[in-house]
């Protein structure tokens, strides 16, 4: 193969790639506009710190980020290794936001800091 139609493979597949990845990356712009505008009243702009009530939620399992944001409560039955990071019961739920939650959830994660 000479060194153009190499160049074009390589061009054409990076685009390729990229639009896959575009819909992914509208998903965390979601997401995260949606945490900007909905939890940084409590929680911190980067979910991996504490907020000024509300605690990181980098360790909370989508389940429990479903309940808290879709009751305010924690799951009466907790995911196996869970350990909710207060015993307070400050947050109000926000269920206008039920079908974005895995969004909010997709982002959060793609912040999560690798220990
Ligand atoms: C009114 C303040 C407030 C807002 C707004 C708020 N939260 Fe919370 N959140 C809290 C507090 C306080 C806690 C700790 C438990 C409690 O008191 O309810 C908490 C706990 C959590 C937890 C559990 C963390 C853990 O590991 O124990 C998750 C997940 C969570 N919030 C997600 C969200 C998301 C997502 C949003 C926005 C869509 C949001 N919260 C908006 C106050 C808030």
């Amino acid at each position: 193969m000479n060194s153009s139609l190499l160049l074009g493979a390589l061009i054409s597949s990076l685009l390729f790639s990229n639009s896959l990845l575009s819909a992914d990356q509208t998903t965390l712009d979601k997401g995260k506009r949606l945490y900007l505008s909905n939890c940084i009243q409590c929680h911190n702009k980067d979910p991996n710190l504490k907020g000024s009530l509300g605690p990181e939620m980098v360790d909370a399992p989508l389940s429990v980020m479903t309940s808290k944001v879709m009751t305010g409560a924690y799951p009466a039955v907790l995911p196996a290794g869970f350990v909710p990071k207060r015993k307070s019961k400050a947050m109000k739920k926000i269920p206008k936001l039920q079908n974005d939650i895995p969004a909010i959830y997709e982002w959060v994660q793609s912040m999560k800091k690798k220990k």
